[in-house]
């Protein structure tokens, strides 16, 4: 008897850094209002989906054995939303492939679940618009939609609000990834403790950081990077200091936390400056690895083909 083997539809996301970052006070609802300018950056994971008796999600790469493969996962939640969605089993074994850092303040977990609903629509035939998929990434988490959206975009409310923000040009980022993890809430409330005793200065608006993006010009951006909850992430670590500033010395033009961190994100003049920043960084030992990459980038995408001849 012939067997058919089912071909897996695979999707490539990209990781965020978050150019500007203001964060609001506490909500009631437990989050709070941001004001954000993500940028998609060519660091990326590949999920790819199949047919299969029941759900299941395996991990491969860097940082694998931390990621749960149980419903904690927000790959799997996509998979339950989806089928939900399509009045149907979520009968599929769920691949993720790690490029980007667990818990690392780049969007991993929301780019997988992302990735899951580009991946299941293929699958499925189901022919979901942008903006459907845009609403059920809306809730699975505050990053997933950029995920799904790439590029470079204004983010609001809890950061599923977008609008894209033109660019020129492509952007060149040093990316030192750290041993450990942080977790979102934690720094989120690491940043309450603080604002309650006072301390930490709050980020201007982004309007001279939407000027710098459409000038392309990574000079004029460098020194308005800023992100809120960077302090919270060095109260958490401290020794992030030592990479920001290992980072400059190296010849970034500027360097912040991404996101809730640990990684940092280093902003530099280019191709060639990425490569040597990233050499002399790797050496001075304050991070784990040290990564290259480039932004904006398209959002979730399809690269298999879902029609095999
Ligand atoms: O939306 P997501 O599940 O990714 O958020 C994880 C956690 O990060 C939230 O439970 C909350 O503690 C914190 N958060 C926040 N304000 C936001 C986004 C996230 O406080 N706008």
């Amino acid at each position: 008897m012939l067997s058919v083997v089912p071909t897996p539809v695979t999707v490539r996301v990209p990781s965020k850094v978050n150019l500007h970052l203001a964060v609001g006070d506490l909500r009631p609802d437990g989050y709070h209002d941001l004001h954000t300018v993500f940028q998609a950056l060519s660091l990326y994971d590949e999920v790819s989906v199949v047919p299969a008796e029941q759900l299941a999600v395996h991990v491969r790469g860097t940082g694998a054995d931390v990621v749960p493969t149980d419903s904690t996962n927000l790959a799997w939640r996509a998979a339950e939303l989806m089928a939900e969605r399509a009045a149907r089993r979520p009968d599929v074994a769920i691949t993720i492939d790690k490029g980007i850092p667990v818990a690392g303040g780049m969007a991993g977990g929301s780019a997988d679940a992302a990735a899951t609903l580009v991946a299941l629509d293929a699958l499925w035939g189901l022919g979901a618009t942008r903006d459907d998929l845009a609403e059920l990434a809306a809730e699975l988490g505050s990053d997933v939609p950029f995920c799904l959206h790439g590029g470079t975009a204004i983010g609001t409310g809890r950061g599923e609000k977008l609008v894209p923000v033109l660019t020129r040009g492509t952007f060149h980022w040093v990316l030192a990834l750290s041993k450990g993890g942080l977790s979102t809430p934690v720094v989120f409330r690491e940043l309450d403790r603080l604002r309650a005793e006072g301390r930490p200065q709050r980020v201007g608006d982004a309007d001279a950081v939407l000027s710098a993006l459409g000038s392309g010009d990574a000079h004029e951006l460098a020194p308005l990077l800023g992100n809120d909850l960077q302090a919270a992430a060095l109260s958490l670590d401290p020794t992030l200091r030592r990479t920001l500033r290992a980072g400059i010395e190296a010849g970034a033009l500027a360097g912040i936390v991404s996101g809730s961190g640990p990684t940092c994100a280093f902003l530099v003049e280019d191709q060639h400056a990425a490569v040597t920043v990233s050499a002399e960084l790797a050496g001075a030992g304050v991070c784990r690895t040290v990564r290259v990459a480039s932004g904006p980038v398209p959002g979730a995408r399809v690269v298999t083909d879902t029609d095999p001849a």
